[in-house]
């Protein structure tokens, strides 16, 4: 069922009651500029918005997407569509429809998107936000898991948010990368190079003004001035802290829902699932950021 209602129609309904609502009422495919602008007010009282049932081409969610901002084209070339390069598929299978072999750098590199991220945020500007349309979804596993890092930050205690806002966590691709046996960071044939870079640990939002702890444990090397045994263990109690189950949304995919999430104030993990067997296929395009992450 394609959902077809008039703009004015468009409902929300909480699926948490910190992050996730599920949007009925818009056409993604034909969603003009009055339908986007209603999408993002609604999107920023709400950092994750589901869209069930939305069978949308490629070139329509870049359509959509684009209503709000440039789009990123992603290092990983293995990863691009070769038709529509903003495109980024996330998936097991190659453009030819095989499964990737597991010892393959971008089997390996998928799944590194299994661990607590925040998209792009090994930019010197991250990414303001991301659409993901599942079009291949497994059985079972593979769920996407969201935090909301404004109620993370605001469940700090106070001395410890003090403490953070003078902090910057350093943040790197080649970081990822050495995660995994067999990735090399200096692979120009597989991705673009980028130099590392540093962000604020406490960020401002831009658009809402709210504050929000900003890690994404996949990207961050270290942080500055600190040496790298404390400031690991810093690291791992914010994300033991932030990964808590009440602060966490977990999105159990259909075929053809579209998800889209703000990465100014989330961070999301990926579980586990049958990767050598079960098809996931899922494309998405990136939001180039607004600007420098803004400090607290
Ligand atoms: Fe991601």
């Amino acid at each position: 069922m394609s959902v077809t209602a008039p703009n004015n129609e468009i409902t929300v309904e909480r699926r948490h009651p910190l992050i996730g609502a599920e949007v009925l009422g818009v056409d993604l495919a034909r969603a003009d500029d009055d339908a986007c602008n209603r999408i993002r007010e609604i999107w920023m009282r709400h950092p994750l918005l589901v869209f069930p049932d939305q069978p949308i081409s490629d070139a329509e969610q870049i359509a959509f997407a684009k209503h709000f901002g440039a789009l990123e084209v992603h290092p990983s070339v293995e990863h691009r569509s070769s038709r529509h390069p903003e495109i980024y598929r996330v998936a097991n299978v190659d453009e030819a429809g095989r499964l990737l072999p597991a010892d393959k750098p971008a089997a390996k590199y998928l799944g590194l998107t299994w661990l607590w991220h925040t998209d792009s945020s090994f930019r010197a500007v991250p990414s303001l936000g991301s659409v993901l349309h599942g079009i291949e979804v497994p059985a079972e596993g593979g769920d996407t898991l969201f935090a909301n890092m404004y109620a993370v930050y605001d469940a700090l205690p106070a001395e410890m948010r003090r403490r953070l806002a003078q902090l910057r966590a350093v943040h790197s691709h080649d970081y990822v990368m050495s995660l995994t046996d067999g990735l090399a960071p200096a692979d120009d044939d597989h991705f673009t190079q980028l130099d590392a870079v540093s962000h604020p640990l406490i960020r401002r939002h831009p658009v809402t003004g709210r504050r929000s702890l900003f890690i994404s444990p996949h990207t961050m090397a270290g942080i500055e001035g600190m040496p790298d045994s404390e400031a690991r263990a810093l690291f791992d109690d914010l994300i033991a802290f932030a990964t808590r189950d009440s602060f966490v949304y977990r999105h159990k995919w259909r075929p053809h829902d579209v998800i889209m999430w703000d990465n100014r104030c989330t961070m999301h993990a990926v579980m586990p699932y049958d990767a050598a067997n079960a098809r996931r296929v899922m494309h998405r395009t990136t939001i180039v950021g607004d600007g420098p992450v803004l400090p607290a």
